[in-house]
């Protein structure tokens, strides 16, 4: 089975890989493309593999294009993680929102409205050559933002395009395992957009656990969502929203603490990985080395403005890297060796949430067999949620036709529209900021 890696030479390619190295099931990838624009990215993360890959008997074979046609043609899955503009284009989209006074980050407010205006005619172009050169094919889209980069997507294939995050399954196992409750046996009832979702519910054994984690103060208190948003808040909403929805009810303070930071996450990736790639370019480095270091330190600090915020301590490990990469292998396993199984993804609403039509992306708990990915019927979000999901949704759309009409003024729509920009004037500032530093953005016209 053959496996195309778009982004194949960014840095968490090797926690795919380490994924697939463990693997070791009939029918498992066989073959791993790596594309990347940048050839030196390619060799840098090439050498890592090539270290995880010694002694293990069977290890997937690696090669390298960067020609998009050829590492397309014949795949039976291709992940799609890119990063358009690079790390420089995420400390970017932060800061010049930042500097207009309000969110500045990767996939939320205008930050991620930047983010997106620039990712999606890429990863449509991608679409479009999935769509000729491998129809067959699944695509599991990583990029964000997610949501919106998985709706662009499936405009051309369909449901074969599927996008995954971490933070759903984090959230759900975090409040699992407080429960005293296997994760692994839980169902978590979540629904909402990509980093805009709502834990509902969560039944163990038949139960819903939830209204006993709300109503105990010392079980709030001992997780990660629970310290940032409070006890009483989350009691009040009855739900425990996704860490990303401290953006929008915390986002006064989150705006200052960003303001105030020395640098941006963007900006702290984007020195810290050159240095990783710098470093790998004296042949004699020890690359594997030099990436779980640099794995380990960029871990340390994730989120790390939000937990200080909140006092929330270091992250499990388990919720940290075990990420993406798993929710992804369990992704392609299920649709390849119909393994039935259950995974919140981001696929077409067809009428799950009543508010948005039929080919809205959402994020919702799916059954997945080698058919795809089958959104499950889940209760309705209350009336403030509905409101949130369905404003996001309309900036996302607003998102989508700027980057098919190459208008600067529907540009302008997308950002005044989200809840997070709180003036028409600030949104029109923030397309002069963005056009003017962002090459990719200068089709808007
Ligand atoms: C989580 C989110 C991703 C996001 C990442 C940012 O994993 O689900 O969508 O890209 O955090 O982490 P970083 O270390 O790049 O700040
Ligand atoms: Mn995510």
């Amino acid at each position: 089975m053959k496996l195309t890696i778009l982004g194949g030479g960014g840095f968490r390619v090797p926690l795919v890989y380490g994924a697939l190295l463990g693997d070791r099931a009939e029918g498992r990838v066989t073959r791993v493309v790596l594309h990347d624009l940048d050839a030196g990215r390619l060799s840098a993360v090439t050498r890592v593999l090539a270290e995880q890959a010694a002694g293990v008997p069977g290890a997937p074979e690696v090669s390298v294009t960067t020609d998009l046609d050829e590492a397309l043609t014949g795949a039976d899955f291709v992940f799609s993680a890119i990063r358009v503009g690079g790390l420089e284009g995420r400390a970017q989209d932060e800061r010049v929102a930042l500097a207009e006074g309000v969110l500045g980050q990767e996939t939320v407010g205008a930050g991620g409205i930047a983010y997106g205006l620039r990712t999606v005619p890429v990863a449509v172009d991608i679409a479009r050559r999935v769509a000729r050169l491998a129809p067959d094919a699944w695509v599991i889209n990583f990029t964000n933002p997610a949501g919106l980069v998985t709706e662009a997507m499936s405009r051309h294939l369909g449901d074969r395009v599927i996008g995954i995050c971490d933070s759903p399954v984090g959230l759900g196992r975090r409040i699992a395992r407080v429960l005293g409750g296997d994760p692994n046996e839980a169902w978590i009832d979540y629904v909402g957009l990509n980093h805009l979702g709502w834990v509902r519910g969560l039944r163990i054994a038949g139960r819903d656990e939830l209204p006993r984690l709300l109503a105990d103060p010392d079980l709030l208190g001992s997780f990660e969502e629970g310290k940032l948003f409070g006890a009483d808040w989350l009691r009040s909403l009855g739900a425990v929203p996704n860490e990303y929805l401290h953006y929008y009810y915390f986002n006064r303070e989150t705006v200052r603490a960003y303001q105030r930071a020395e640098k941006t996450r963007g900006a702290f990736l984007r020195d810290q990985q050159a240095r990783f790639y710098e470093e790998l370019r004296d042949p004699e480095a020890a690359a594997l080395s030099a990436w779980d270091r640099t794995r380990a330190e960029r871990e340390a600090t994730y989120m790390a403005e939000n937990r200080e915020s909140a006092g929330a301590g270091e992250r499990d490990a388990d919720d940290l890297s075990g990420g993406y990469e798993k929710v992804a292998l369990a992704l392609m396993r299920a649709i390849a060796r119909d393994e039935r199984t259950t995974l919140i993804l981001n696929v077409r609403n067809h009428g799950t949430l009543a508010a948005l039509d039929a080919d809205a992306v959402i994020e919702v708990p799916c059954l997945v067999d080698a058919n795809g990915a089958h959104p499950v019927t889940v209760a309705p979000l209350p009336d403030h949620a509905t409101g949130l999901v369905c404003a996001v949704k309309g900036v996302e759309r607003e998102v989508l036709t700027a980057a098919e009409n190459g208008s600067r003024t529907t540009a302008v729509k997308a950002f005044a529209l989200h809840p997070l920009v709180d003036s028409v004037t600030v949104a029109r500032r923030l397309v002069e900021g963005y056009t003017a530093v962002h090459p990719g953005l200068s089709y808007l016209k």
